[in-house]
């Protein structure tokens, strides 16, 4: 009998390398341009919102990474038809989707695909997906979903590593949100665009990605309104035609990882085609920590800093606060920064698991519970680490690119998930940063 590890498995049915590493050789202030892609977490909830289209679309500024990939593999299985018009571009009919199941193994393997939940039983009034995997980082409770569907009439069941929602008929109603949840809220207006009458969800999230899956549901012919306020209101048509071309809103994350990676590096980039207004919560705090942000035209930021960082406090919140998912790479900042420094991580229960690999490199950070204290360091040393989730392995690269020496950072596999390029996207901006392929 043959044995599988579970990364074995992972590259099995996903594609990709786990021998690879990447290869950062330090100290380079980063200078140049880089162009954002468009948003993971809008573009893993727009695929499965396709299905409940029952016609063609095409979405344009898709991010090519590995989670779009699966999401695409998945609908494949349910029976779409998806074009690849260029590497950022398909074209999807989802006239033949057929009611099946999605399959167990792919659903399990990311977070996003509890979005399959609410899309299918729009679609077919039935769905099961495994337990979403995703990033450890922390209890990832999905609640509030089920809470949602059931007040939309569904019976949902949880158990033996998978989710099960049935319903007769979706019928509209008032879903109040216990705590501000993107997935829950995204996940309740898709299962009610085609629900018989009007839904209403209060304490919704209010994240950009939110407002960019009603912007694609709406342009597809579904009545949301209120999307990026905490008062949501879905009025239920019969049916999304399609025949449109849709373009995924930029990434906000992706653009906040290079602003504070110009902070760290002391560096001077221009950041292309970001949306402005969602990186505000970041350029507040650029600024505190003595960094300079100048907005070019309309959706193109400038972001420099001459000095070390100067210290800061951060505390994590939903949209328009500090995003969680930007906290490992504000924290590296913060590990050279002149002073000394607080995060509280109000979101994520474990999302520290990367100041280990930073005090491997030199940093002084001690975390307990959802609270980092971080004694600023002149600069960190290369050394051997590892990605432990997506947004911990970018915060790495940075670390990497401001260290003294070499830096191999393991466990790719987290960080393609979530950023298109990402090493040429660097090496653009004049880091030394090679993909090598290494035998363990
Ligand atoms: C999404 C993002 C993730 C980001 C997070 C917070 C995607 C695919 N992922 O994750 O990158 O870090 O938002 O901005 O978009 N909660 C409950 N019950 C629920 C749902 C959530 O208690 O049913 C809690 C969670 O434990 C967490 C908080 O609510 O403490 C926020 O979670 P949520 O916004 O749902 O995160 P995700 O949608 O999973």
């Amino acid at each position: 009998m043959v044995y599988f590890t579970i990364d074995k498995v992972y590259y099995y049915i996903f594609g990709g390398n786990a021998l690879e590493k990447l290869l950062i050789t330090g100290k380079t202030p980063l200078k140049g341009e880089v162009t954002i892609s468009g948003a993971k977490n809008a573009a893993v909830a727009i695929l499965p919102a396709t299905l409940l289209i029952n016609g063609i679309c095409t979405i344009e500024n898709l991010p090519n990474i590995s989670d779009v990939k699966i999401s695409c593999k998945i609908l494949e299985e349910l029976g779409a038809k998806i074009t690849w018009n260029s590497k950022n571009e398909i074209t999807i009919d989802t006239r033949n989707v057929c009611c099946t199941n999605a399959p167990l193994d792919m659903t399990s393997k990311f977070r996003a695909s509890y979005y399959l939940l609410g899309a299918l039983l729009g679609r077919c009034k039935n769905a099961q997906v495994g337990m979403p995997g995703g990033c450890n980082l922390g209890a990832r409770p999905i609640d509030q979903h089920i809470k949602g569907f059931e007040a939309l009439g569904a019976n949902v069941e949880v158990g033996q590593g998978k989710i099960t929602a049935s319903v007769k008929k979706l019928v509209g109603n008032s879903v109040y949100m216990d705590v501000v949840s993107v997935g829950a809220t995204i996940n309740v207006m898709l299962a009610s665009v085609l629900a018989e009458g009007t839904t209403t969800i209060d304490n919704a999230a209010k994240e950009p990605h939110i407002v960019d899956v009603a912007n694609f549901l709406n342009t597809m012919g579904a009545d949301i309104r209120g999307a990026g306020t905490d008062m949501i209101k879905i009025n239920g048509v019969k049916e999304l035609k399609g025949n449109a071309t849709y373009s995924v809103v930029p990434d906000q994350i992706e653009a906040g990882t290079f602003m504070l990676a110009a902070v760290a590096s002391r560096g001077d980039i221009k950041i292309k085609n970001c949306i402005t207004k969602h990186l505000e919560p970041i350029t507040a705090k650029v600024i505190e920590m003595g960094g300079n942000v100048e907005e070019i035209g309309g959706d193109t930021l400038r972001v420099w800093c001459n000095k070390r960082p100067s210290k800061a406090n951060i505390k994590t919140l939903p949209y328009p606060g500090f995003p969680t998912d930007l906290q490992p790479q504000i924290g590296v900042c913060l590990s050279i920064a002149d002073g000394n420094s607080t995060i509280n991580e109000s979101i994520w229960e474990s999302r520290f698991q990367y100041t280990e690999e930073l005090n491997k490199m030199g940093a002084k950070i001690t975390a307990q519970g959802k609270s980092a204290f971080f004694e600023g360091v002149k600069k960190l040393y290369g050394s051997p680490v590892c990605a432990t989730d997506l947004r911990a392995g970018a915060a790495l690269i940075i670390a990497g690119i401001i260290a003294d020496g070499q830096t191999k950072i393991s466990n790719l596999q987290y960080i393609d998930r979530g950023y298109e390029n990402i090493e040429e996207k660097f090496r653009n901006l004049g880091a030394k940063i090679e993909r090598i392929n290494e035998e363990e």
